[in-house]
């Protein structure tokens, strides 16, 4: 049996090997598994990598194989107990003689769930909870579409250091410098929707695709510098693996790809890569969080955000989002709306699997258009062939627009937007990168549906033109929204800011 600290220690491995899976693993959560063989040396490692995929237990037992009889797996979410498009991972956790499983936190999903008192009834001894922040942070994008029936929202917002998102006249190109906008790339490669206004739309023609670039050095992650979990008590790295014992932090940056800043390889297979002696963090970067820590690996934008386990099979969240379904629907319309409706499952390219694809054939983030009225220009470039595209537009509207409707009822002026992220959470869309503007942002802040905000701060000043938040219903300092500021990193000139709400939406309510 371990001690607690042993038992952190190998949790905290499982949470970095799960950080892999960000921006790949989607509907699916992000998942790391540790088994040490009954001797308590490390025997096998894995991640969940894409949907559909092994799920991270398959893959770490079978590293293991015999060594796993008589000894102990770290599982960063409550293994499964259904049959989705792979089987229960409780079972096969059982099949190999697994004396004793240690779960971060508990599958929320009820379909899913029962992994553990699976394991308790076949007498495997079962502990509950260890690193649960760490292991809910690394998968909080998950988390909250699992609990919450809706995408997460990060709002991302470039600005000057007096707070302006455009100059008087409206231009707003370039705020922050190339390695910011490099890093914003990244961010949407791996979100699974990316929300822009059509204020925005009018005003900067954006294409809204992910053009991650391929040699910018990113700021390293938190997930990066966060010291090995001891594994200094065993040697012995899994069989054909990476050397669990070696420390190697999950590395980072890599200008390849579709991830979070130092979410390291995102090789399909859900094995642990083998540390990067290059992979250190390029530049400084502060978490706020005691990140420095064993205590919280994989947080941080770097190793933060998504993850969990054979979702496709999940009570969908388009069960849970209720009244959203009946709401709206989306259709492929051409002028004249309504007649070409087709279900939430959508038409190729714009339901179900509009966000993401599964493994290595994903394609690039959904783009979404709010757009109440059906203003989107024709030759718009969020409507070229580049990425499917959404727009979103009233019940009510006529738009004369050749492209994906998705109709949702009006609320407050504008959009319903809480409609909006369960009607994306029903296509698969777990996790949502808002662009803005100002006015789009505000009202997503006003009705609580941002989970976490990333700032690009430049060192310039405007002094007039727009503030990077519109009208957020505060008229009174007592209102005011309280986020939590969880990293600090410089990029190139700028600054990056992480904060979270501290008391309303997701996780911190
Ligand atoms: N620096 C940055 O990070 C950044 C990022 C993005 C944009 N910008 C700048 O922001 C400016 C555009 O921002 P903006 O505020 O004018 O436009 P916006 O926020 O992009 O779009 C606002 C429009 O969205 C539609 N909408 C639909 N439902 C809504 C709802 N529930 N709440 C709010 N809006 C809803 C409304 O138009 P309908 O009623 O017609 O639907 C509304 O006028 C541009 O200058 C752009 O360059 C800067």
């Amino acid at each position: 049996m371990q001690t607690p600290a042993q038992d952190a220690a190998h949790m905290a491995r499982a949470v970095e090997l799960a950080a892999h899976g960000h921006g790949t693993t989607s509907p699916n959560p992000v998942v790391g598994c540790v088994v040490l063989d009954a001797a308590g040396q490390v025997a096998g490692e894995g991640f969940h990598a894409y949907a559909g995929g092994p799920h991270a237990e398959v893959v770490a037992l079978a590293q293991a194989g015999e060594r796993a009889r008589g000894g102990t797996a770290y599982v960063t979410l409550e293994p499964c107990d259904h049959t989705g498009r792979t089987g229960p991972c409780s079972r096969a956790l059982l099949a190999a003689g697994v004396a004793r499983v240690v779960i971060a936190v508990p599958d929320p999903n009820p379909k899913a769930a029962g992994g553990a008192a699976r394991l308790r009834e076949h007498g495997v001894a079962v502990t509950v909870g260890v690193l649960a922040e760490a292991a809910e942070r690394v998968n909080e994008e998950w988390l909250t579409y699992a609990r919450l029936g809706r995408s997460h929202v990060t709002w991302k917002f470039a600005a000057t250091l007096d707070g302006r998102s455009a100059a008087e006249d409206g231009t707003s190109k370039w705020i922050t410098s190339p390695e910011a906008r490099a890093d914003v790339h990244r961010l949407r490669a791996a979100a699974d929707a990316i929300i822009a206004g059509i204020g925005t739309v009018l005003a900067d023609d954006p294409h809204l695709t992910a053009r991650p670039p391929t040699a910018t050095p990113v700021p390293g992650p938190v997930a990066a510098a966060a010291p090995a979990p001891a594994h200094s008590d065993a040697a012995t790295g899994p069989q054909g693996g990476a050397s669990a014992g070696s420390g190697a932090a999950v590395g980072t940056s890599g200008g390849d790809s579709a991830a979070w800043p130092g979410d390291a390889s995102h090789g399909r297979a859900g094995s642990a890569p083998a540390a990067d002696p290059n992979g250190a963090a390029s530049g400084a970067v502060v978490s706020l969080s005691g990140v420095g820590s064993a205590a919280r690996p994989g947080d941080a934008l770097g190793g933060a955000s998504r993850v969990p386990v054979g979702v496709s099979a999940l009570a969908g969240p388009g069960d849970a989002a209720g009244g959203g379904a009946d709401a709206a629907h989306l259709e492929h319309g051409g002028a004249g709306g309504g007649s070409s409706a087709v279900g939430p499952a959508g038409s190729a390219g714009s339901g179900r699997g509009a966000g993401r694809g599964e493994g290595a054939g994903r394609r690039g983030p959904v783009r979404v258009v709010v757009d109440a009225e059906g203003r989107t220009p024709p030759f718009a470039r969020v409507l070229d062939d580049q990425a499917p595209t959404l727009i979103a537009v009233a019940e009510d509207a006529d738009p004369r627009l050749d492209a994906d409707l998705l109709r949702l009822p009006r609320r407050d002026g504008g959009l319903d937007l809480e409609v909006l992220l369960r009607e994306l959470a029903a296509r698969d869309v777990v996790s949502v990168f808002l662009e803005g503007g100002p006015t789009l942002a505000g009202a997503f802040v006003r009705h609580g549906l941002v989970d976490r905000v990333v700032a690009y701060l430049a060192p310039a000043l405007l002094g007039s033109g727009r503030a990077a938040l519109g009208a957020a219903g505060v008229g009174t300092i007592a209102d005011l929204h309280r986020l939590r500021f969880d990293e600090v990193s410089p990029i190139g000139p700028d600054v990056r800011l992480v904060a979270r709400p501290v008391n309303q939406s997701g996780r911190e309510k």
